[in-house]
């Protein structure tokens, strides 16, 4: 039911330069595909933001547990719709408290040297940039750095000893996840 949005959110150039690969083509089937494994994969989670009142979906947060004890996870996410509001924020945070209660203790995440919102976005939930892969990434035209995140348990649940970012308007809750 969700990969035709799906399909017509990554269709679009700009999450494809920023959150893929431009020079592989999206197809409907491929996504209609990774929905229904990672629907039946223990391993993975792969959830629809929308708002709250409406449920209209905006966009996905997912990850992938690395491990067979599922103590170390793999985040990506992307927005649609309403980009700029702050709800990609509200939206991860909720996914990070349901990880660590869960038991989970260590998340990745990487973004493009050129993907300022999400550098920004990954820096003020208090994820610590870890290192630079040089050149890891390339579009068809041109190669560029890809930053690697990464935020522990301990850096969530105390985020006064990182170096999570304040936003001066938190957004009070106007995302939900669902299945
Ligand atoms: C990354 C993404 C999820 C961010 O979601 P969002 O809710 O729209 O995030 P915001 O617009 O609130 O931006 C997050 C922060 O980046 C800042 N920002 C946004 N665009 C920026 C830019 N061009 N340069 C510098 N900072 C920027 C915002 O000011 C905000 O900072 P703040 O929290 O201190 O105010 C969204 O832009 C998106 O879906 N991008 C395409 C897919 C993608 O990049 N996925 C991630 C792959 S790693």
């Amino acid at each position: 039911m969700d990969s035709p949005t799906i399909f017509r959110w990554k269709s679009d150039p700009f999450i494809r330069r920023m959150a893929g690969d431009p020079a592989v083509p999206v197809q409907l089937e491929d996504e209609r595909q990774d929905i229904e494994r990672s629907a039946g994969a223990c391993e993975q989670l792969y959830l629809m933001v929308v708002l709250r009142e409406t449920e209209q979906p905006i966009g996905y947060v997912r990850v992938n547990w690395m491990d067979a004890g599922r103590r170390s996870a793999w985040l990506r996410f992307a927005l649609g719709e309403h980009r700029g509001h702050g709800y990609a924020s509200d939206a991860i945070q909720c996914l990070l408290a349901r990880l660590f209660r869960e038991g989970t203790h260590r998340v990745d995440a990487e973004a493009y040297e050129f993907n300022h919102a999400s550098l920004r976005l990954l820096e003020r939930l208090g994820f610590r940039r870890e290192g630079v892969r040089r050149e890891a990434h390339f579009d068809g035209q041109r190669y560029a750095d890809v930053v690697a995140f990464g935020l522990l348990e301990a850096d969530f649940r105390h985020p006064e000893r990182g170096q999570c970012l304040p936003r001066a308007d938190q957004p009070s809750g106007p995302t939900a996840l669902s299945p």
